[in-house]
């Protein structure tokens, strides 16, 4: 635990518990989607599906990056990961991106995949509310994740036909704003 840093941000008016328990919610909502879109990807088949594969691999990758760069914030705090596997995908912040009843369903799969980036959007916005101008090394870690769930947000809104993203693939490695927490 990094004693002064909690002190720091406790000291800023912060709740270091309810910051916590949104950052455990939030790590295991990104480990159980990471879990999940492995699942919507292996049934991303057929023209259709194979035109989307991609982007949702990239979500996915980030989505594991995204767990790894906040479990040391969470430890630093002096918190920890719940030590039940089944407890820890169940305090999830977001529901479970499950495969649709018809896995043939592109449209329906690129649904799951727009909720799970919708839900998880709310959920780093808010961190970032809570922890502006107080818990610095939080608000760039959550700012962070929060440009990458943007992206994967406007990429699967793009192919249900809401509108232009203005982005294009990722050209190269992943993870272009949280890379920097994942030494
Ligand atoms: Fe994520």
């Amino acid at each position: 635990m990094a004693k002064v840093a909690k002190e720091m941000v406790e000291k800023a008016g912060i709740d270091v518990n309810e910051l916590l328990k949104l950052l455990v919610n939030n790590a295991a909502a990104e480990l159980t989607t990471y879990y999940y879109y492995t699942i919507l990807r292996a049934n991303l088949i057929g023209l259709e599906g194979e035109g989307i594969k991609e982007i949702a691999e990239a979500a996915r990758i980030e989505d594991r990056n995204h767990f790894e760069a906040l479990v040391p914030r969470i430890y630093e705090l002096g918190g920890k990961l719940p030590e039940d596997m089944k407890a820890f995908h169940d305090c999830s912040a977001c529901p479970p991106a499950s495969l649709p009843k018809d896995p043939s369903d592109v449209q329906a799969i690129l649904k799951v995949l727009v909720e799970a980036e919708r839900c998880a959007v709310r959920g780093y916005t808010h961190i970032c509310n809570m922890t502006a101008g107080k818990d610095h090394r939080t608000y760039d870690l959550a700012l962070a994740i929060l440009n990458e769930e943007i992206e994967h947000e406007s990429w699967f809104s793009e192919f249900l036909g809401e509108g232009p993203s203005g982005h294009f693939m990722r050209r190269g490695e992943t993870s272009p704003f949280v890379r920097k927490f994942l030494t």
